[in-house]
């Protein structure tokens, strides 16, 4: 009898404990992800979430759960219902002070839970990234066939290097559509990308709505023909075709809040005072010399630039007060590279002021053109960054400066204790060539330069220059996706992808767990990922392992 019920309930045990647990899937993806947290250590089996996985989370965290949620949802089909209890196969989020950085985070998946704590609702969002990265590969739109995925038991505790992570689009040159903006954004998120700089107006292209100014839009956004082939190449060749297009203000605010709902903040650029021929073809009052001026159909430097008159810090300051209703952030990019001031030194207007400023030159009346727009944004409770030609006739007095000529304006202005964001060209600027093969394929073109993968993986934001103190003002990297030679939405995929991935390693992990092997056996994975989102991304590994040689022959 005792043997019988003992028997009994052994069977019983058995038969419960291979009830509760679930049958692992196959399709566990250990490899890793991309940036490489502070800690990742892998355990024992895995954690399944199909129909019967729950969730539980405090109503701070709502937004971010709702992410997971419907993210979940497309791929295993199902809602996870909401508990207000810990139970298992749940997954929990927890509001933990005790993590100081609101960006950080821990995620603890075991085959009973995934528990996910940080003090913010980004720092939960960041999880979740990590979270999407270890679920196995399925293409976009698919659901898993089983209805299940598998998460590989993990245990990550994480938090970034740099404050600022940031990525640029320039939608001048050539423009893109909503939905390739928001999928850029949604790539961005899931590097833990944290700011998108959008580079919205140039000589080529003005694309943002201004109610003000409707003929910004109306003339400012088209041009009448494009350059074909290389910039240099005689005779160059042009293609003769109307081409442009803007973003409605409807259009910014859908783009921004998408953003806002991936925890990610829109930097707008307008450039002034350089880069500003289709202003200037929309009203020609604005220049120096009357006109006539074009929308450009060529790249590079033209010297059609705002006059300082009166009438253009009025219709600068219209922008402006547009321009910071529609994006809630504290920066406003206001460009101030490639200037050339030969107008400036002709016109007697710019000329009257530098003598009635008691200025010294024309680099100083671009310092007190700047001056003047940020005294007019930070009214407005906004600050300015721009590039690093701001350092020159002396820096307005809270800007940031966005070092792009290699590191020596990001050195001096945090000398002179400013803040600063890395941009160098020879290893953020992912319009130049990836692969040498690129360069003798006419298929490929790209401005020039050559920064390969390992290049960017390479770069250290903080320059060796500067003291303890100084480092502080480095806010963090960017990479920069100038479009002239992207004329298409895979061209900039296949120009951005893997680049933008090592870059967000160079923003995100500690310099002391970056390894280049490392990250390339991460790579694939997320490569995989990006496929079945029909990413056409550029990643050759073949071309990537020649690479590393010829990088090591030609040195930094
Ligand atoms: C730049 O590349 N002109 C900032
Ligand atoms: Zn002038």
């Amino acid at each position: 009898m005792t043997i019988k019920i003992t028997r009994l309930c052994t069977l019983l045990m058995f038969v419960l404990f291979y009830s509760a647990c679930k049958r692992t899937p196959e399709n566990i993806n250990r490899t890793g992800i991309i940036p490489q947290p502070v800690s990742m250590e892998f355990g024992e089996g895995a954690f399944v979430i199909d129909e019967d996985t729950k969730i539980l989370y405090p109503d701070a965290f709502a937004p971010v759960a709702g992410f997971l949620s419907e993210y979940i949802g497309s791929r295993v089909n199902a809602e996870m219902e909401r508990i207000d209890e810990e139970d298992s196969d749940a997954i929990i989020f927890r509001q933990d002070q005790s993590l100081e950085k609101e960006e950080a985070y821990t995620l603890k998946v075991t085959p009973k839970n995934i528990e996910i704590s940080a003090s913010s609702p980004k720092g939960a969002f960041y999880a979740v990234q990590s979270l999407r990265q270890l679920m196995p590969v399925l293409s976009n739109n698919a659901i898993s066939e089983e209805g299940e995925m598998g998460i590989p038991a993990v245990d990550i505790q994480d938090e970034p290097r740099f404050g600022y992570r940031g990525q640029m689009l320039d939608v001048v040159r050539h423009f893109f559509p909503v939905e390739f903006v928001k999928q850029y954004i949604d790539l961005m998120a899931m590097l833990k990308i944290n700011t998108f700089h959008w580079h919205l107006t140039d000589d080529q292209g003005w694309r943002i709505e201004i109610k003000k100014y409707p003929e910004l839009t109306r003339v400012g956004a088209y041009r009448d023909s494009t350059l074909i082939g290389l910039y240099g190449e005689e005779p160059q060749q042009w293609d003769k075709k109307r081409y442009g297009g803007f973003y409605t203000q409807e259009e910014v605010k859908e783009i921004v809040k998408y953003a806002q709902d991936r925890y990610i903040t829109v930097i707008p650029e307008i450039e002034m005072p350089g880069h500003a021929e289709a202003a200037l073809a929309s009203y020609p009052e604005l220049g120096c010399t009357g006109g006539p001026y074009q929308v450009q159909g060529t790249w590079g430097i033209h010297k059609n630039i705002f006059c300082t008159k009166e009438e253009t810090f009025s219709f600068l300051e219209g922008v402006l007060d547009e321009v910071a209703e529609l994006f809630p952030g504290t920066y406003i990019h206001i460009g101030g590279d490639e200037a050339p001031k030969d107008h400036w030194e002709q016109c007697e207007v710019c000329q009257a002021l530098i003598r009635s400023k008691g200025l010294v030159d024309e680099s100083e009346l671009q310092s007190y053109f700047v001056q003047r727009i940020e005294k007019y944004l930070n009214g407005k409770g906004k600050q300015i960054i721009g590039w690093d030609e701001i350092l020159e006739g002396g820096l307005a007095p809270n800007a940031t400066v966005m070092s792009w000529r290699g590191t020596k304006g990001a050195v001096e202005a945090a000398k002179q204790h400013h803040n600063v964001i890395m941009t160098p060209t020879s290893y953020c600027y992912l319009d130049y060539y990836q692969y040498q093969s690129d360069q003798d394929d006419r298929n490929v073109l790209a401005i020039g330069g050559y920064v390969p993968l390992s290049k960017v993986y390479s770069f250290d934001p903080i320059p060796e220059e500067l003291t303890a103190e100084q480092k502080k003002y480095v806010l963090g990297p960017q990479a920069n996706v100038w479009t002239e030679y992207m004329e298409t939405t895979d061209k900039v995929e296949y120009m951005v992808y893997p680049r933008a991935i090592a870059m967000a390693e160079v923003g995100w992990t500690a310099k002391e767990n970056k390894d280049y092997e490392s990250f390339l056996y991460r790579l694939q994975p997320l490569i995989e990922h990006l496929e079945a989102m029909g990413v056409n991304h550029g990643y050759k590994p073949e071309e990537v392992e020649k690479e590393k040689q010829t990088v090591a022959a030609i040195g930094e």
